[in-house]
C-alpha cells in the first residue's frame, strides 16, 4: 500500500508540477497548502525558510486567520525579527537610510524568496525607483556606472559613514574609477600653474550674494555671500551630475562656466 502511494505521488506530482524542484521547505509545511505562492521555487530562497514558518510567524488571540481560531503574528517587531540572525552591528553607520531606519527591510527585501539577488523585491535599480523618481536617473545621457552595476556601487542601501549614504567624501568615490580627472586640470587650461579647484572651496553656485558694505571703504556696497546660508562644498558633482543628465559630459547645467562664472 506505502509503495502504491509512493508511485501515485510521483506520477501524478511529475505530471502535474512539471519536475519544478520544490523549495526545501515545500513537504514540511502546512502553511504552503494554501499559500501557494511560497509553493513555486524562486532562484533566491531566504535560507531562513529551512527553519520553518514558525521562527518568524506564530498564533496569536485576534482576528481570525482562515482555517485557526486564531490570527498569525510575526514572533517579534521588525526590525528585530531579522536581528535575530543578522548581526545589526555590521548594517549600522552614521548616516541612515530612512526606510532602514524606521525598520522597513521588507520594502525593498521579500522575507522569504525571490528572483532577484539579495531577494530583493525587484531587482537593482528598479528597487530604488519604488521610493526614488525613476525620471531624475533616466535622463538623456545616463552615468554607465548605473546601467551596469547599479546604485549599490556608489551608496549603501542601509546606512554609510558620509552624507548621501556614500563611503567615503564624494570626489574619492568618483576618483576610484576616473583616476585621471582626480584634479582639476581637466576643467580647463589656466595661465600659470594655477589648477581650477575642484574640491576645499564653496560652490559658488549653492551661496545667495547679498550687497554689503564694504570694510575697506565703508561708504561703498560690495557683493558678498549671505552669511545665513552656508552653501555646499565645490565637488565633481557641482559640475558632473553622478546620476543622469540633459547635458554632455553629465554636466549640471547646459554652460556649465557660467553655472558659477559671469563672463
Ligand atoms: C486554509 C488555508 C490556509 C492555511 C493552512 C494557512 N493560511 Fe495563512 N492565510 C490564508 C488566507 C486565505 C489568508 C488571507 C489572504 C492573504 O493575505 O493571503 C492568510 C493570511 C496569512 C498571513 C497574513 C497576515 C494575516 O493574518 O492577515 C500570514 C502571515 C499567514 N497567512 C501565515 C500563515 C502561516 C505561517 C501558516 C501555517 C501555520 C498559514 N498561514 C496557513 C490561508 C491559509
Ligand atoms: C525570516 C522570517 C520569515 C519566515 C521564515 C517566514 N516568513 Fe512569512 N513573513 C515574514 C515577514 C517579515 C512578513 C511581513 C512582510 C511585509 O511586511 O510585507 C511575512 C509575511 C507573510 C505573509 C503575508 C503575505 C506576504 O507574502 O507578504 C504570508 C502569507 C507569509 N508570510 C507566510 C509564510 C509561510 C507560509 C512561511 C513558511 C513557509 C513563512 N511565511 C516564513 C517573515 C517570515
Ligand atoms: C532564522 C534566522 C534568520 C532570520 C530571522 C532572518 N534571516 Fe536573513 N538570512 C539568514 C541566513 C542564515 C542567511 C544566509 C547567510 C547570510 O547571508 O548571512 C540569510 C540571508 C539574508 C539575506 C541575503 C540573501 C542573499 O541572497 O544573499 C538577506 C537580504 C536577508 N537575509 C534579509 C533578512 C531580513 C530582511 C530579515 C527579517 C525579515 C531576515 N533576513 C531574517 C537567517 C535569517
Ligand atoms: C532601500 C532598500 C533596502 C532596505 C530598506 C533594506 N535593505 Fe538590505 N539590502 C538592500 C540591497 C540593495 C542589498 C544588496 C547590497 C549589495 O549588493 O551590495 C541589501 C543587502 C542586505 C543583506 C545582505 C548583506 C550582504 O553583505 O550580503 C542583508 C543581510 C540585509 N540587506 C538585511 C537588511 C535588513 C535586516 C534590513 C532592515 C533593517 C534591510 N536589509 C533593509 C536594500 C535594502
Ligand atoms: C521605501 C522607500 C525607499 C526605497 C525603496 C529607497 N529609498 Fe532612498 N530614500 C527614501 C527616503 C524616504 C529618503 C529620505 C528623504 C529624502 O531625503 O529624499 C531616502 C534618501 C535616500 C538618499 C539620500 C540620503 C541622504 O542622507 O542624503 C539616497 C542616497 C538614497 N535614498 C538611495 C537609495 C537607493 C540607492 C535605493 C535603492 C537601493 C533607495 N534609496 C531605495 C526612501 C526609499
Ligand atoms: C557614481 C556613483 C553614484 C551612483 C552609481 C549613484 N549615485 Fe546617487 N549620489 C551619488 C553622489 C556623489 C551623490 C551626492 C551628490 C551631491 O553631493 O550633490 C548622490 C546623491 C543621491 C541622492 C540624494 C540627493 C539627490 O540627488 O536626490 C539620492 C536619492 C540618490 N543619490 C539615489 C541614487 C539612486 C536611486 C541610484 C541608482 C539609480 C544612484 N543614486 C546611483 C553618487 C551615485
Ligand atoms: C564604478 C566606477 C565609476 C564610478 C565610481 C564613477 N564613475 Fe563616472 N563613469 C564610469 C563609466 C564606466 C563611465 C562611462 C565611460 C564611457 O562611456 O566611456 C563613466 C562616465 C562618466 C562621465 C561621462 C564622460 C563622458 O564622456 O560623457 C562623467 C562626467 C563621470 N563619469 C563622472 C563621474 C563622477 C562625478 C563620479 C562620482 C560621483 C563618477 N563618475 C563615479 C565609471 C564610474
Ligand atoms: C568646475 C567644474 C568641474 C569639476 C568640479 C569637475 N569636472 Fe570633470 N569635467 C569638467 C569639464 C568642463 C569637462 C569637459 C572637458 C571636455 O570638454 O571634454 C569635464 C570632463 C570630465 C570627464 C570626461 C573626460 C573625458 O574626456 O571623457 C570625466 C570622467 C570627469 N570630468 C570627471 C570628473 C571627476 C571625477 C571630478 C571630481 C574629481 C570632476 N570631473 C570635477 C568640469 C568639471
Ligand atoms: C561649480 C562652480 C564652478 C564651475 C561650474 C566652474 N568654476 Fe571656475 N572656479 C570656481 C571657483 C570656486 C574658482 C576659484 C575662485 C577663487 O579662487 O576665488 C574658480 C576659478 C576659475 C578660474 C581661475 C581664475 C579665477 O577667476 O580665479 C578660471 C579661469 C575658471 N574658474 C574658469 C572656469 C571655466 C572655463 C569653467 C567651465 C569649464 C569653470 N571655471 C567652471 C567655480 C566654478
Amino acid at each position: 500500500m506505502k509503495r502504491f502511494w509512493y508511485f501515485f505521488v510521483v506520477v501524478v506530482g511529475i505530471a502535474f508540477i512539471e519536475i519544478t524542484p520544490l523549495p526545501i521547505y515545500a513537504e514540511e509545511s502546512p502553511c504552503i497548502e494554501c499559500h501557494i505562492k511560497l509553493k513555486e521555487s524562486a532562484k533566491n530562497i531566504h535560507a531562513a525558510m529551512k527553519t520553518g514558518c514558525e521562527t518568524c510567524h506564530r498564533k496569536d488571540a485576534g482576528k481570525n486567520h482562515p482555517g485557526e481560531n486564531k490570527s498569525i503574528v510575526l514572533t517579534e517587531n521588525m526590525p528585530k525579527l531579522c536581528y535575530n540572525c543578522h548581526d545589526e552591528s555590521k548594517l549600522k553607520g552614521e548616516v541612515v537610510h530612512a526606510p532602514f531606519g524606521s525598520g522597513m527591510c521588507t520594502s525593498c527585501h521579500d522575507p522569504h524568496q525571490s528572483n532577484n539577488d539579495k531577494i530583493l523585491r525587484e531587482p537593482s535599480p528598479e528597487v530604488c525607483y519604488t521610493c526614488h523618481d525613476k525620471a531624475k536617473f533616466t535622463k538623456k545621457y545616463i552615468h554607465n556606472v548605473i546601467n551596469v552595476v547599479g546604485c549599490v556601487t556608489c551608496h549603501n542601501p542601509h546606512a554609510a559613514s558620509f552624507p548621501a549614504l556614500l563611503p567615503s567624501p564624494v570626489n574619492d568615490v568618483c576618483i576610484t574609477c576616473h583616476k585621471s580627472q582626480s584634479a582639476g586640470r581637466h576643467v580647463t587650461a589656466i595661465p600659470g600653474k594655477k589648477i581650477h579647484p575642484i574640491k576645499g572651496i564653496k560652490d559658488p553656485s549653492t551661496l545667495r550674494w547679498i550687497m554689503a558694505p564694504d570694510p575697506l571703504k565703508g561708504n561703498r556696497q560690495i557683493r558678498v555671500p549671505d552669511p545665513n546660508v552656508p552653501g555646499k562644498e565645490l565637488t565633481c558633482a557641482s559640475c558632473h551630475d553622478p546620476h543622469s543628465s540633459d547635458y554632455r559630459r553629465l554636466f549640471t547645467a547646459q554652460r556649465i562656466c557660467l553655472k558659477c562664472h559671469e563672463y
